[in-house]
């Protein structure tokens, strides 16, 4: 690929996110308005690492013709095995190498004027680890765990939101049907938005979050609560990153090289009530259809303004910043400013008292 003056290079980097497509249709498009050529980098930042140009997809409006409502990424992307510490087969073991050298290599050889890096936190810190070693990068923030820190929210949350109180609609009658206790499992990582938001949506009587720390007796009270009230199932809404007072959320090992894992409080929970309140209880994990499938209008319009934001980013030469929701705007944040945490749920957020008031339990 010989170098092209104005050149745009797009990767989709962490767990995808519903919205993905719509971000590269609209990168696509502005940045051929303003003269620039585009490239996609496959499997995240794997792309860089394959041999000759293996890694790169060519971009055009035809290209990325009737995208932007599918679910998925057209480049594909990966969640493990980072550039800075890649596993590696070596006599038989799994080592981590530092492979960055190599990204910054094929980058300058490709001779971009940017990349813009689709990712959640864990891509975004990446992003900017390569911003320092010289790679002219833009972020634009995506997630369904709604915790980057400077963007609110993340496209791909409302659409798991919208899924998530869907499963907990559908789980009242059966629930009701058979006098029973549900436990319905959303994702978020450490953060509880996922579970708030859908809980609060689809009528939960108990939802927990990884912010509020829970004690089994109070979920227990409020189960007996609505049994006295003549109402004999209860839906509960767990995060899962939810924790007991004391205790630590419970994880899943995936071996070397991958984030950790989490999971499994659904289950627990639900074995734990019907222990100590011999009432049936059943758990279901709504996992991945939370990811699948396409975005909602929200999650769309977002990726699409996302996209055209990004592009303007790299034409005003704005790198290590990446583009972001400040309602009712968007806006360009420093990556330094996104990289060092996450944006969990504050437990005195009005979301949390409405709750309250709206007879919710947070199993405190
Ligand atoms: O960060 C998005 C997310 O879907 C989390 O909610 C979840 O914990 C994690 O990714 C699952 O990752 P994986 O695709 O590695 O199972």
């Amino acid at each position: 690929m010989s170098k092209i003056k104005k050149h745009i290079l797009i990767s989709t980097s962490g767990g995808d996110a519903p919205g993905l497509n719509a971000v590269i249709h609209a990168i696509v498009i502005a940045a051929e308005k303003k003269g620039y050529l585009t490239t996609g980098v496959k499997n995240g930042f794997d792309g860089f690492l394959m041999p000759s140009h293996e890694g790169l997809i060519s971009l055009n409006r035809e290209s990325v013709r009737g995208i932007a409502h599918l679910g998925g990424t057209i480049l594909g992307t990966k969640n493990f095995g980072h550039p800075f510490e890649y596993p590696t087969i070596e006599n038989g073991h799994t080592v981590l190498k530092d492979r960055s050298d190599e990204v910054v290599a094929k980058f300058n050889e490709i001779g971009a004027t940017a990349l813009i890096v689709i990712g959640g936190d864990g891509s975004l810190r990446l992003a900017h680890r390569f911003a320092l070693k010289g790679i002219p990068i833009v972020g634009v923030p995506k997630t369904i765990d709604n915790d980057i820190i400077g963007t609110f929210p993340s496209f791909g949350f409302d659409t798991a939101v919208m899924v998530a109180t869907e499963a907990i609609d559908r789980l009242h009658t059966t629930a009701e049907a058979h006098e029973r206790v549900m436990v319905v499992e959303v994702m978020g990582r450490y953060a509880g938005w996922i579970a708030l938001y859908a809980g609060i949506s689809g009528g939960a009587d108990v939802i927990l979050i990884p912010e509020i720390e829970y004690n089994l007796e109070k979920i227990c009270d409020k189960i007996r609560e609505r049994e006295k009230s003549g109402m004999h199932f209860s839906i509960i809404v767990a995060a899962e990153g939810a924790k007991p007072v004391g205790g630590t959320y419970l994880t899943k090992d995936m071996g070397a090289g991958h984030m950790e894992k989490l999971g499994g409080i659904a289950e627990k929970l639900a074995v734990d009530i019907e222990a100590s309140m011999n009432k049936p209880a059943r758990h279901v994990v709504l996992g991945y259809l939370q990811r699948g499938g396409g975005p909602t209008h929200r999650d769309r319009l977002l990726g699409l303004r996302l996209g055209v934001k990004a592009v303007e980013l790299v034409d005003a030469g704005l790198f290590d910043h990446m583009a972001a929701a400040t309602p009712p705007g968007l806006s360009a944040v420093p990556l330094i400013k996104v990289v060092d945490g996450l944006k969990t749920v504050d437990p005195n957020n009005d979301l949390i008292l409405s709750a309250k008031n709206l007879g919710i339990s947070f199993g405190t």
